[in-house]
């Protein structure tokens, strides 16, 4: 059974990697009289309400339900929660357990980070993406007008039940789309991970039970070392942003309705890649590179969307400071170089190259 250690100024916690890790949850949980609050969504309660329902073993729970949808993370909605929670009587003892994908993850851990100043939250995610990175590291928030993710808080868990049986019932595009993150992972920090996910795209694709596990164990251990490494994202951290620079203004110009945000990611992975190419930070691996994200494609087409419209959008995003927009390039699969200033026309061309 792995287990990862993510270490921070306020709280150590394990995110555990197993078939059957939600049945730990009942173990996880404190103990204190304080109530218990599911947030999910009808869809994943549908699909496996039932079995969260037995891994709380008898103790009672509240369920919050949260429509999805990225338009929907809006703190109206934390408001909402916030508000029913205070009705079923809440307290400062509650417990909140975020049960679902990327967003709920991001939501309720959002919910909990600001309940009465703060209360702990328990991550089970059930998409692949969440897995493997939205759910481990303690980043929650919603949306604003204005942009993804721009009003949140760090709220590290009390642990991450990472249950690998939960995706059973995930569609074929939200697998492929998790995916591309832990491909980013192989490309960012493990040359061992990136090989699997060349050489066995089969049994991947089939989601082979042992190489399913291995790459998601694979996935969550570099994510737990970055965030132990640094929390706040002063530096490491940023590493984790590969792809997503140009990931999040093609999210952005689509407004959050074309692409899943792993497709975004695998769009602008192809965008740093080639960047790194033409910068002459990189040259042999960039084809190799290029084949294995293709090769788990294919993309949905943008049609109709403008290189110039992405660069400026790039601009706006909150990883932008000064009006310096930081690309994480990769000079070799495993490693990389967080770079600044480069043209505008390289990158256009970049841009024009990844998403055509
Ligand atoms: N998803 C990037 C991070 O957690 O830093």
């Amino acid at each position: 059974m792995p287990v990862f250690r993510v270490e921070t100024a306020n709280r150590n916690y394990e995110a555990i990697v197993e078939r059957g890790a939600l049945r730990k949850l009942q173990g996880s949980i404190p103990d204190s009289n304080g109530a218990t609050f599911v947030v999910t969504t009808r869809e994943v309660w549908a699909l496996h309400g039932g079995a969260l329902a037995r891994a709380l073993d008898g103790r009672p729970h509240h369920v919050l339900y949260f429509a999805g949808g990225e338009p929907n993370k809006r703190v109206a909605h934390v408001e909402s929660m916030a508000e029913q929670m205070v009705e079923l009587g809440a307290d400062r003892s509650s417990i909140v357990i975020a049960f679902g994908g990327g967003i709920v993850t991001d939501l309720a851990g959002f919910l909990a980070a600001i309940f009465m100043r703060g209360v702990p939250v328990i991550q089970i995610p059930t998409t692949l993406l969440a897995q493997v990175d939205a759910a481990v590291g303690g980043k929650t928030g919603a949306n604003l007008r204005g942009g993804k993710n721009l009003i949140g808080a760090f709220h590290q868990p009390l642990v991450v039940l990472i249950d690998p049986d939960l995706l059973a019932t995930l569609s074929e595009r939200e697998y492929r789309a998790g995916l591309y993150e832990i491909i980013k992972c192989g490309i960012i920090r493990d040359a061992e991970l990136f090989r699997i996910l060349s050489a066995e795209r089969e049994a991947v694709l089939s989601r082979r039970p042992d190489i399913e596990e291995t790459i998601i164990a694979a996935a969550v251990r570099i994510k737990c070392e970055v965030v132990t490494a640094d929390e706040r994202e002063g530096d490491l951290r940023r590493i984790l942003n590969f792809g997503h620079t140009v990931g999040h203004a093609i999210e952005a110009e689509t407004k959050y309705e074309t692409l899943l945000h792993g497709e975004a990611v695998a769009y602008g992975m192809h965008a740093a890649v080639e960047i790194s190419k033409v910068t002459g930070l990189t040259d042999t691996e960039a084809k190799q590179m290029r084949d294995v994200i293709a090769s788990y494609g294919p993309l949905p087409q943008l049609n109709g969307i403008r290189a110039g419209s992405l660069a400026s959008l790039m601009l706006h995003d909150k990883k932008t400071v000064k009006g310096k927009v930081h690309f994480v390039l990769t000079p070799r699969v495993g490693e990389t170089k967080i770079v600044s200033g480069i043209p505008e026309s390289v990158i256009l061309d970049a841009i024009e190259a990844a998403i055509r």
